[in-house]
């Protein structure tokens, strides 16, 4: 009678063990296909980020020399994210240690801008776009050459502070 227990009770491990396995089983396929599709998903590269870098250090310059202390704020807050989305998605970057490089520059402007200091506000541009190119040299990429734009990035927006 015990061993018929015992026997009985040895099967129910058995199955419910089984099923388990099968469930795991499952799941780590389900795992893998999610993987496999977080792998194929779109994110931009360095390159696509520095154009938007690249437009926003443009627009920055127009809405500072024309005073529009608002939109240059914005700006060079849009400049802060987009180096803040880098460091979040292009770490396969060895290149993106080298980004502190223009922070000061960024706090100068920001300074300026909130005094509305247009001397410091040139000063501190001029120090961004060689901190840009430094850091392009410092980057096998040398070749890239940023520099303060002479007209406007756009023709369908207007750098002039609201009146
Ligand atoms: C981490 C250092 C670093 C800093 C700081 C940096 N860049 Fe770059 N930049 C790079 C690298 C690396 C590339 C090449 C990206 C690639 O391989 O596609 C690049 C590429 C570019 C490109 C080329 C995109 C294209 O296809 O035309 C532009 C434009 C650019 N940067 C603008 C800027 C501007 C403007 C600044 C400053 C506000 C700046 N970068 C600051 C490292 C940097």
């Amino acid at each position: 009678m015990k061993i018929i227990v015992f026997l009985i009770i040895a099967t129910c491990f058995m199955v419910i063990a089984c099923n388990q396995s099968d469930n795991n089983q499952q799941l780590q396929t389900k795992i893998d296909s999610l993987q496999a599709r977080l792998n194929d998903t779109y994110k931009p590269g360095l390159g696509e980020f520095m154009m938007g870098i690249q437009e926003h250090h443009a627009k920055l310059w127009f809405a500072g020399i024309n005073k529009n202390w608002q939109l240059a704020d914005f700006e060079v807050h849009e400049i802060g994210e987009t180096l803040d989305d880098v460091k979040k998605y292009c770490t396969d970057r060895p290149e993106i240690k080298s980004l502190g490089i223009i922070d000061p520059a960024v706090n100068t402007i920001k300074a300026a801008i909130s005094k509305q200091d247009m001397d410091k506000f040139k000063a501190g541009f001029t120090e961004l776009t060689n901190d840009c190119n430094a850091c392009h040299k410092d980057n096998q990429h040398g070749f890239n050459i940023i520099t303060i734009p002479t007209s406007p990035p756009v023709t369908n927006q207007d750098f002039r502070p609201v009146r």
